[in-house]
């Protein structure tokens, strides 16, 4: 297989496992020197150890995407050991479910803060080193190198989804976000696409009673979903089966690919045909 991100430096958020791990490993593959980030620095550094092992490039830079402060922490990480940066992929994140009646405020703004601001705050961050990397590039006569950012949005952002008033609010947020930054960066030539998933098979969709938790401000929050909830959900896939990190993975490569070079301010569905 032709390697489609040769000598390209891409950051991965929430790399540490589930898609994003995938995703940095397919990119490693593919000939990119990928920095993986994650809220867990274990999985996040046992990630990049693993991709150097098999022959890669790879850093670990763990943190929290949601601290103020991390996004110029992760730039200056990335140029120090890379010195530039061509893909973002924003894909850390989590969901607090709960009815709307029931709902906290803090439920509310912590789906908000990881999905919307914190990706908001990381392509600011990286604006130096993106936009204003590729108009000088435009001025010197060049053509700019290929940069762009995929923001991971979910299903439950296109049609709503119970339980789900602040994740699916958030998510359909990455689209505006995406849309936006494709149309003020465009005429640089940075893309902007967003990858909204379905039912890929991650902690995230695993049987509650598997007693997965995340770890966010001291608060110990429940992962996962009522295990009868999945049978029901199959159904409704055309091609009849959850999907595999590492299929999600491959919807980012894509967009992220030279593939991809006239698509940008996109929402890609990648679901099994969910929702056709
Ligand atoms: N699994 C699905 O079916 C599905 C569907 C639609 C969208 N998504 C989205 O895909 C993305 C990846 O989810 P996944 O299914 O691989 O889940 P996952 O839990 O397996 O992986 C997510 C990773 O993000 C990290 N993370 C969470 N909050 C963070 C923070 N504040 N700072 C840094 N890292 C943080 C976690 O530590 C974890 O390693 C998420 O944005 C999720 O909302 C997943």
């Amino acid at each position: 297989m032709t390697a489609l991100l040769e000598n390209q430096v891409a950051i991965i958020t929430g790399a540490g496992r589930g898609i994003g791990a995938a995703a940095a490993e397919l990119f490693a593959r593919h000939g990119a020197k990928v920095v993986v980030s994650d809220l867990d620095a274990a999985p996040s550094d046992a990630m990049a150890e693993h991709i150097r092992a098999q022959g890669g490039a790879a850093i670990s830079v763990p943190g929290d995407v949601t601290d103020p402060a991390f996004p110029d922490k992760l730039m200056a990480a990335t140029i120090e050991a890379y010195g530039k940066l061509n893909c973002l992929v924003n894909n850390a994140g989590y969901t607090w479910d709960g009815m709307v009646h029931k709902m906290t405020d803090k439920q509310w703004q912590a789906m908000l803060d990881v999905h919307n601001t914190a990706p908001f705050r990381l392509i600011r961050a990286a604006a130096p080193h993106m936009r204003d990397a590729s108009k000088a590039e435009q001025a010197e006569g060049r053509t700019p190198e290929p940069r762009n950012i995929v923001n991971v949005s979910s299903t439950s952002g296109l049609h709503g989804n119970i339980g789900q008033a602040n994740y699916a609010t958030a998510k359909m947020g990455v689209v505006g976000l995406t849309k936006t930054i494709a149309k003020e960066w465009g005429p640089f030539g940075v893309r902007c696409n967003a990858v909204a998933f379905g039912f890929i098979d991650t902690r995230l969709t695993r049987d509650k009673s598997a007693g997965d938790t995340i770890a966010v401000n001291g608060e110990e929050i429940a992962l996962g979903i009522p295990g009868h909830l999945k049978d029901m959900a199959t159904m409704m896939i055309p091609l009849t089966r959850t999907g595999t990190a590492e299929e999600a993975a491959g919807g980012i490569l894509l967009m992220a690919s030279p593939l991809a070079s006239y698509i940008t301010g996109h929402t890609l569905e990648v679901t099994g045909g969910a929702g056709v």
